[in-house]
């Protein structure tokens, strides 16, 4: 079991599907949920539109029945996301006219939404991702609603309310993709400095993890654990899978999918199955990529796949919508990939 083996590095997780995977067919995925996992978090229950989609109007749920079944088996929950410019309502940012909400009461929002969710929840969840995805590629701030309505140092601000608002205890995560990419990982040692220079607290770094069979390197990896490591922050693997489909080569670099790529991945070779020279390339890449997390295991707090079975990934529809993707431990029947045994110990 995943869990076991790993017990003695870091904590190993998985992002589940509510709906799906506690729900509807729920004897089927109960049990290897709780067996192989011992960290769980939301894929998407725990976002602002989903908890709060109008004014007012909280749904509990879906995030209750994930915050129950964890803690009667005893698993950690994260969760994801608190501050984030997708899956986020449009009325968040609007005041009662329609207008663009002032600064001053997107704070009051903000501050009422983590008091609300801490008070239902508190120490329940072990750690917040609390901002997601603020960083463009080249490391500069992305152009977003938070930093339109908060200024440049939005991010601080929003890390600020969150170390007021929850527990002592709960650990607060900087989430977000291709943190291997040199200029972005700049970007975030910058933030990273300045909110250490100012006494707001950030516990870890989530690295998201969405890679490829061939990116990024190893090397590229352990330079990234190494930096973060020597910048006093915790590393979490938050949303790892592998895609084993064509992709742009720009694409690595975090460019926008133009229609003209789109044509182009629009294949979907592996629709019957993954072939076996193909499961044997994803079963090494996860053996080399784990062979380092365990290399830099006091560095790495969790692992956390990003969905349970290659049936409910969500890079079936990411980057293009309809294709048969294979990134994760289990198939689509639930049953062990050659993957999963090139991890487990
Ligand atoms: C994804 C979910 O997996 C999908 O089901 C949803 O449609 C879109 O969001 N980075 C994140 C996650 O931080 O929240 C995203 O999850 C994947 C990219």
């Amino acid at each position: 079991h995943l869990k076991n083996s790993f017990a003695p590095y870091f904590k190993i997780g998985t992002a589940i599907n509510i709906e799906q995977q506690l729900d509807k067919r729920r004897g089927e995925f109960t049990e290897l949920i709780s067996s192989q996992f011992n960290s769980l978090v939301a894929e998407n229950a725990m976002k602002w539109d989903a908890l709060n989609p109008e004014p007012n109007v909280y749904n509990f749920a879906l995030s209750d029945k994930l915050i129950d079944f964890a803690t009667e088996r005893k698993m950690e929950v994260v969760g994801h996301v608190l501050f984030w410019h997708n899956q986020t309502p449009e009325w968040l940012f609007k005041d009662t006219n329609g207008k663009q909400v002032s600064k001053d009461l997107l704070i009051k929002r903000m501050r009422h939404h983590i008091r609300v969710l801490n008070k239902r929840y508190g120490e329940k969840i072990h750690a917040w991702d609390v901002v997601n995805e603020a960083l463009n590629e080249d490391g500069s701030l992305r152009d977003s609603p938070w930093k339109q309505i908060l200024g440049e140092d939005w991010v601080q601000q929003a890390f600020k309310i969150a170390q007021e608002e929850l527990p002592p205890k709960t650990k607060l995560i900087y989430n977000d993709y291709n943190l291997h990419n040199r200029n972005k990982l700049m970007g975030l040692l910058e933030l990273l400095h300045s909110m250490q220079a100012n006494s707001i607290r950030i516990d870890a770094i989530g690295i998201q993890a969405h890679w490829a069979l061939d990116y990024p390197s190893h090397k590229n990896l352990e330079f990234l654990i190494n930096t973060l490591h020597k910048n006093k922050v915790q590393i979490h693997f938050s949303e790892l899978d592998i895609d084993v489909l064509p992709r742009p080569k720009q694409f690595d670099g975090g460019a926008e999918i133009t229609e003209s790529h789109k044509y182009n991945m629009f294949i979907d070779p592996y629709k019957e199955g993954l072939p076996t020279s193909m499961q044997n390339q994803l079963a090494n890449r996860y053996q080399g990529l784990f062979k380092v997390f365990l290399k830099h295991a006091d560095k790495i707090d969790r692992v956390n796949f990003w969905g349970l079975t290659d049936e409910f990934s969500w890079k079936n529809q990411w980057p293009v919508a309809n294709r048969t993707n294979h990134p994760l431990l289990f198939d689509r029947d639930g049953k062990a990939k050659a993957a999963f045994y090139s991890i487990i110990k």
